[in-house]
């Protein structure tokens, strides 16, 4: 067997479809071109049109196949219509990343209902609710891969966690929830834990270079993540080699979380 031929057997998502939601964006764009890079029909999720069309194009320029659905995750309908929606394109998904995130950060004593709400509905909610959709179908058909992206703050406090750790440290119970629930079957269910990663959600602390730094000493690598970090750490839990890794928090944070 060449190299290349091995390599494929443990990593080649060909022939599967993924779904990626906030696939447009920062994390969730690097990981639906790292998917599709590697074989997979790619659905991207998120409400702004432009960010889409703009996210398709390029992976189609790399002969990828994608499509894209634009649907507001924050509202129960508009999860369930984006989840019919998404497989029109390419089929049942055999493969679901929720990246898609929002991180609203009033002070703790200000944290009205509508906040938690919201965050509750697109860091959770949805997420929950699409497993539910696909998670059963991917059991019965004996392949499948949930992958969710946490944060840090599932674990820690940082810098006003407030709803939004909450949501977080829930997210990762979801994915042993379901892990428990469909592993048996195929499916595995793990997470994606980033540490800092440069991208438009934490534009706020991104622009100031003296945080920036302050935060790249903290992790063991000296620097803080790129959206790219995560390509890698996806194509494997997406893919045939982590067929035994099921429940698992994956930090991806150049060491943040242990120093
Ligand atoms: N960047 C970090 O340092 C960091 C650290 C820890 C965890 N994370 C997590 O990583 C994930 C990705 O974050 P990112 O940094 O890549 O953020 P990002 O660049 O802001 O991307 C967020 C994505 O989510 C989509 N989205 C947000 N609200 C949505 C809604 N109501 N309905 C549908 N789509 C929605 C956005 O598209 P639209 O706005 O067009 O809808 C966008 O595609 C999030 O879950 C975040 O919590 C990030």
């Amino acid at each position: 067997m060449t190299s290349q031929a091995y390599l494929s057997q443990l990593f080649s998502l060909d022939g599967r479809v993924a779904v990626v939601t906030g696939g447009s964006s920062g994390i969730g764009r690097a990981i639906a071109t790292a998917l599709a890079r590697a074989g997979a029909a790619v659905v991207v999720v998120a409400r702004r049109e432009a960010e889409l069309v703009a996210t398709v194009g390029e992976l189609e320029e790399q002969g990828c196949r994608a499509a894209w659905v634009s649907a507001d995750l924050g509202t129960r309908d508009g999860v369930r219509a984006a989840a019919e929606e998404a497989v029109a394109a390419f089929g049942e998904p055999d493969i679901l990343v929720n990246s898609a995130g929002v991180n609203l950060r009033p002070p703790m004593g200000e944290l009205g209902e509508e906040v938690w709400d919201t965050t509750m509905a697109v860091n959770l909610e949805a997420p929950y609710l699409l497993g539910r959709r696909f998670g059963p179908g991917m059991a019965e058909r004996g392949y499948g891969r949930i992958i969710h992206v946490t944060s840090q703050q599932a674990h820690r406090a940082f810098v006003q966690s407030g709803a939004y750790g909450v949501s977080k440290g829930a997210l990762e119970s979801l994915a042993r929830s379901q892990a428990e629930a469909w592993s048996p079957y195929g499916v595995t269910c793990n997470t994606l834990v980033p540490g800092f990663v440069m991208t438009p959600l934490n534009a706020r602390l991104s622009s100031d270079p003296d945080k920036v730094a302050a935060l790249a000493a903290r992790t063991m690598v000296g620097r803080n993540g790129l959206a790219e970090d995560f390509a890698g750490a996806a194509v494997f839990l997406a893919g045939p080699s982590s067929a035994y890794v099921t429940g698992q928090s994956v930090f991806v944070d150049g060491g943040f979380s242990v120093h």
